[in-house]
C-alpha cells in the first residue's frame, strides 16, 4: 500500500494563541484539518461566551481566504463560571466544550480550578445540556512526582467527579500513561481520550538525549517507553474512544530555549505524516482514518467530513521552524525518517 485516502481529519486539541503567533500557526492546522477544538488558555483566558465569540471572530479573520476550516471553541472553566452564560453560549453554537484546568497544572492555568467542589453546579449544567468537558488530567500537588501526576489525577479527581456527575461527557486530554488508557478503556460511553502526535512518538528519554532538549518538554510530560507503547496500542486499536488531539502548542524559540522554558510541542505542520508513520510502523494503516477522522466527530456528535485527503508513501519535507513576527517556532522533530506525505 503506497497511497491512502482518508476522510479529512480534525484536531481535537490545539492551541492557536492570538495575534501574530496565531497568524503564523493557523494555516499550519487549516491546511490539513477541517475542524479543531481550540484551547482557551489565552491571557486573559476565554471565560465567557462573549470572549469565545470574539476569539472565534479573530481566528476567522486570520484564516487565509482560500482555506476552509471550522474552529470549535471552548470555554475555560473557573470557579466563577456562570452556568447560564455557558449554557447560552452552547445553545447559540458559539462553543462546543469547556476545558478544565486544575489551577497551576500547565501554561496559563492560574485561573483554573482549585476546589473541584465549586464547579459541580456548572458540570451538572453541562451534563444536562450535553456539553462535553475536556480535562487536563494532572494533579498539581507538588508532593506528587511529575511522572505520576496523571495517574494520581484519575483516582483523586476524575473518578470522584465522574461519579458525582455521571451524565457528564468527558474527554481526558493528551493521555500519556498505561493507567489512563486502562481507565478510559474500562469506562462507559461518557469517557474518551485524545492522544497527541508527540506522545505517540517520543518517550521521556527524548528530553535528555545528549543534553536538555526543551522542544520535547510538554505537559503532561512524556513518560517511559512502556507507556508510549500503550498509547500506540490504544490509538491503533480501532477503539472509538481514542482519537487525535495534537496539543500542538506553539511557543517562540526564545521562550523555550531559556532557563525556565515553556511547556509545549508544536506539531501542526507535520502531524499527519507523523501519525501515518506511527500507524504504518504498527501495521495498522487501516485504523488511521478512525483515529484521525471518525472517532472524534462521533464522540462530539459531529458528522465526519465529506472531503478526503490522500497520503502517499513519499518522503515529506518540513521546515525546522515556522516563522512568526514574534520569532521562530520550532517544529516537532520525531527523529525518525517520515515516509508519508499529504498530497
Ligand atoms: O505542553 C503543554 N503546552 N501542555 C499544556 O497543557 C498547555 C500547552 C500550552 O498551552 O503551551
Ligand atoms: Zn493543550
Amino acid at each position: 500500500m503506497d497511497e491512502i485516502t482518508l476522510r479529512r481529519p480534525d484536531d481535537y486539541h490545539v492551541h492557536f494563541r492570538d495575534g501574530d503567533i496565531m497568524q503564523a500557526v493557523l494555516p499550519e492546522t487549516a491546511r490539513h484539518f477541517g475542524r479543531a477544538i481550540v484551547m482557551p488558555n489565552l491571557v486573559p483566558p476565554v471565560v465567557t461566551g462573549q470572549d469565545a465569540a470574539g476569539y472565534r471572530a479573530r481566528i476567522m479573520a486570520a484564516l487565509p481566504p482560500e482555506m476552509s476550516f471550522e474552529p470549535l471553541m471552548t470555554l475555560y472553566l473557573t470557579e466563577d463560571t456562570d452556568p447560564n452564560d455557558l449554557a447560552a453560549a452552547h445553545a447559540a453554537g458559539i462553543v462546543t466544550a469547556a476545558k478544565l484546568y486544575p489551577a497551576g497544572a500547565t501554561t496559563n492555568s492560574a485561573s483554573g480550578v482549585r476546589d473541584f467542589e465549586n464547579i459541580i453546579p456548572v458540570l451538572e449544567k453541562m451534563a444536562e445540556i450535553g456539553m462535553p468537558m475536556c480535562v487536563h488530567g494532572e494533579v498539581t500537588d507538588p508532593q506528587i512526582d511529575i511522572f505520576d501526576r496523571e495517574a494520581t489525577f484519575i483516582d483523586r479527581v476524575l473518578e470522584p467527579v465522574r461519579k458525582r456527575v455521571p451524565d457528564l461527557k468527558v474527554i481526558m486530554e493528551h493521555i500519556t500513561t498505561t493507567e489512563a488508557v486502562a481507565y478510559v478503556a474500562s469506562a462507559g460511553a461518557n469517557l474518551a481520550a485524545t492522544i497527541t502526535t508527540h506522545h505517540l512518538m517520543i518517550n521521556r528519554n527524548a528530553l535528555f538525549k545528549g543534553g536538555i532538549r526543551p522542544h520535547y518538554f510538554c505537559l503532561p510530560i512524556a513518560k517511559r517507553e512502556s507507556h508510549r507503547r500503550a498509547l500506540v496500542k490504544a490509538a491503533t486499536s480501532g477503539d472509538k474512544r481514542f482519537f487525535l488531539g495534537t496539543d500542538s502548542a506553539p511557543h517562540v524559540d526564545a521562550a523555550k530555549e531559556t532557563g525556565c522554558g515553556c511547556a509545549g510541542v508544536f506539531s501542526a505542520t507535520n502531524t499527519m505524516s507523523c501519525v501515518a508513520q506511527v500507524f504504518d510502523d504498527a501495521g495498522a494503516l487501516d485504523q488511521l482514518e478512525a483515529f484521525t477522522s471518525l472517532n472524534g466527530p462521533r464522540y462530539y456528535g459531529l458528522e465526519p467530513h465529506e472531503e478526503t485527503i490522500t497520503l502517499r508513501k513519499e518522503a515529506p519535507r518540513f521546515p525546522q521552524h515556522i516563522a512568526s513576527k514574534d520569532g521562530p517556532i520550532t517544529l516537532f522533530d520525531p527523529e525518525v525518517d517520515l515516509q508519508w506525505r499529504v498530497v
